[in-house]
Order: structure tokens, then sequence, then C-alpha cells
């Protein structure tokens, strides 16, 4: 094992002593490099990464024109200043990029440094534009793992430790018309998932996204679309909402938005955005939103994800991996594009697969509210071959489970 200092890079000892844990099982996989869809051990093993990091490598580990990017971007400036007072190249040509992409009336992003802290700020700036309190959200959904997003995030068991959080929030449920009607002129926002990625990639239907638009229209309550792990290309289109014919007031980005580093954003309108400058001044502020390297990271990955046709192998290599997802042990599956949810009749089960998979070097993985679920989300730049080639390994251990 290599050593530097004196310390062995890849212990284990090290690893679970002094890195704080987050549950009782952690992978362990020691990670010396990644490329493409693969990642390498020291020891020289290899595995096919079928989740991207949980969402983030859409376009592959450390892809070119991505690294070649950061390190323009190194050469020049790393952070110079707090978000919202230089002028900086990155993030100028990134807000022009990415809202030329976008309906006009998301025109303007601010910057921030994960999902959670884009939800957060969206949160606010419901609260702010409206003047009421009540933030309306979806059973089973997932937003974050701060106070805010926890707060309007559906797990329960997840949350109950923590209490207490936001008073004034209201659990509805995910693609039911009639509980539409408990959006009210009480309602300050409704943040909703576009596509539910940790409910087990739950895709509601046209009808209620048109009548969630109107209610809100209706109500005057913010629609704040958290596209955080559904965005970037995930579903098939750069933006899963772009499928239903309407537009949020407030999307929020992160995950893949940076291409591997860490950068979020929620986006509205340059009328909406302006209250968070006054009234109180600087009501909502970050040191490092839109640092500059995220952000030239964030510009060609965007580039990358717009100007090939990944979008359209998206939804075509969606189809390809559903077709080859057949076994009589799967009860059903549910995808968007590239993002699956894989159903069994037991979490044991699930366990058992992503471990044998693992062992045979393909990683799966479950999802947080949803453990019936084997979860797939493979870097778009899959080919088909590596599909073909993974599925394989993956039906043989849902076959050895
Ligand atoms: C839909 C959704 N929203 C928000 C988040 C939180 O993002 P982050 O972990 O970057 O704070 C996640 C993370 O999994 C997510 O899937």
């Amino acid at each position: 094992m290599l050593n530097v200092g004196g310390i062995m890079e890849y212990s284990e000892e090290i690893f679970l002593h002094h890195l704080a844990p987050t549950n009782p099982y952690p992978f362990l996989i020691p990670v010396e490099r990644a490329e493409g869809i693969y990642l390498f051990s020291p020891d020289g093993k290899r595995y096919t990464d079928l989740i991207s990091g949980i969402g983030v490598n859409n376009i592959g580990h450390r892809h070119p024109k991505v690294i070649d990017a950061i390190k323009k971007q190194l050469d020049k400036h790393m952070h110079v200043m707090v978000y919202g007072e230089y002028i900086q190249s990155s993030s100028n040509v990134l807000a022009k990029k990415l809202t030329s992409l976008l309906p006009s009336s998301l025109d303007c992003l601010y910057l921030v440094n994960s999902g959670t802290e884009a939800n957060e700020g969206a949160l606010k700036l419901a609260k702010r534009l409206t003047g009421r309190t009540e933030l309306v959200s979806f059973k089973k959904s997932y937003h974050g793992s701060t106070h805010g997003s926890m707060s309007v995030s559906g797990n329960e068991i997840k949350k109950t430790p923590f209490r207490p959080l936001l008073p004034d929030v209201r659990f509805i449920e995910f693609n039911n018309l009639a509980d539409l009607e408990q959006i009210t002129t009480r309602t300050a926002g409704v943040i909703m998932e576009t596509i539910q990625g940790d409910a087990g990639v739950r895709v509601p239907s046209k009808a209620f996204m048109k009548q969630l638009r109107k209610k809100c229209d209706d109500t005057g309550a913010i629609l704040i679309l958290d596209e955080i792990q559904c965005g970037m290309g995930r579903t098939g289109t750069l933006f899963a909402f772009e499928q239903f014919d309407i537009v949020p007031d407030v999307l929020t980005i992160g995950k893949a938005f940076g291409g591997g580093l860490p950068i979020g954003a929620f986006i509205s309108s340059r009328e909406r955005m302006k209250e968070l400058s006054h009234d109180p001044m600087l009501g909502h502020i970050t040191t490092f939103g839109g640092n500059p390297v995220c952000c030239a990271s964030a510009l060609s990955t965007l580039e990358v994800i717009t100007e090939g046709n990944i979008l359209e192998e998206a939804r075509r290599k969606g189809s390809l991996l559903e077709s080859l997802l057949v076994h009589p042990h799967i009860r059903q599956v549910r995808h968007a594009g590239m993002m699956f949810a894989i159903d069994f009749d037991s979490e044991e089960r699930v366990q058992r697969i992503v471990r044998t998979a693992l062992d045979n070097g393909v990683i799966g993985f479950w999802f947080l509210s949803h453990p019936y679920s084997l979860r797939i989300a493979p870097p778009l730049t899959i080919s088909d071959e590596q599909i073909r080639e993974s599925c394989a390994v993956i039906l043989k251990a849902i076959e050895n489970s």
C-alpha cells in the first residue's frame, strides 16, 4: 500500500477512525483514480460506476474537456472574493450560457456550493417574495440534509431526532391531483423533485404537473422544481421539466452541474432574485458560491452535455438498458432516461445484489426512501457494449440473489 509521509494512504483504519461515518456499512472501495465509467483501486482492480457517484458524473469521470477547463482556470485564479461582488469570467460565461438554454423567466442564477444550499436559497426566496410562511412538499421527497431542506423532505424517520425543524410545512401525495387543493393563498412555496429520485424514480403525470403549475399561479405560491438529481441530462433532456410543458418559478440544480466539482444553483428571474439584495441587504450570502474553478468545470460540463448528441443518446441508452433488465426476480423497472429503479421483493435481496455485483466489479446502489429497489444511473457517456457487459454482471448477481 502507498505511503505518504509515513501515512498509509488507503488505510481502512484511518478511514473508519478519523473520518466521520454516515452509516454502519460503508462501501470501503479504495479509489486511486477514475476515468470515464471506471474507478480503479490501488491494487489495479477496476469498477464500473453504474451510479455516477450518485448522480454526479453524468459525463463520466474526468472528462478531458472538463479537466482542460479546470486547469486553464487554475492558471488564472481560484477564489478571489465572496459571491456577488467581483466580475469573474467563469461565472459570467456560465450564467450567460446556462440561461440561454432556459426559458426567459429563468434568467438569473444564484450560485451556491451544493444541492441542499440551492434548496435553502429557493425556500428563502419563496418566503421573501410572498411574505408567507407555509411550505408545501411531497411525501417521500428528498431535498437535502441541512435543517431547511430536511424540513421539506418527506422521510419522517430521518427527521425525528433533529426536531424542531421548520414549522408550517405541509406534505402532500406525489402525483395526486386531489391533494393539490392543499396549496392555498397561505402557501409561500411548493417544492418538488420533478422526478422523485430517492423515492425510487417516480415520474408524475403531465396532467398533474399542469395542474400543479395552475394551482401555484392561482394562489401566488412559488413553484420550486428540484432538479438536483434529475437535471443535467439525466432523463434525456437538459432538465426534466421540459418534458411536462411547464416552467417553474425557481429551478434548483447541483450534483452533475459541476462535472465532478461542488457547485449548485437556484435559478429564477432577475426580478425575483433582486429581492434577496434588499430589506435586508445581503439576505442570502455565501463565501464560496460561484467558485471560479467549479464554474469553469460546470461550464465545460454544460457544453459537453448540450453540444453533442448526449441527450438523445441518454433516451436511447435508457431504452436499451430497460430492454436488458429482464429477470423473473425483477418486480418492476421504473426509469426516466438513464435514471433507474429496479424493484425486488425485499431489501435483503437488493443488498445481496449490490454486494455480489460489487464483488464482480460493478457498482450499483440503493435508495434512501425505497430500499426495495436497486439504483442504477450510469454516466450518460457509457457505450452500448459497456451497458451490455455491466448488465450481464447485474443479471448474474440477481440470479444468485
Ligand atoms: C433531489 C435532491 N435534492 C437535493 C439533494 C441534496 O444535494 P446535496 O447532497 O448536494 O446537498 C439531493 C441529493 O441527493 C437530491 O437527490
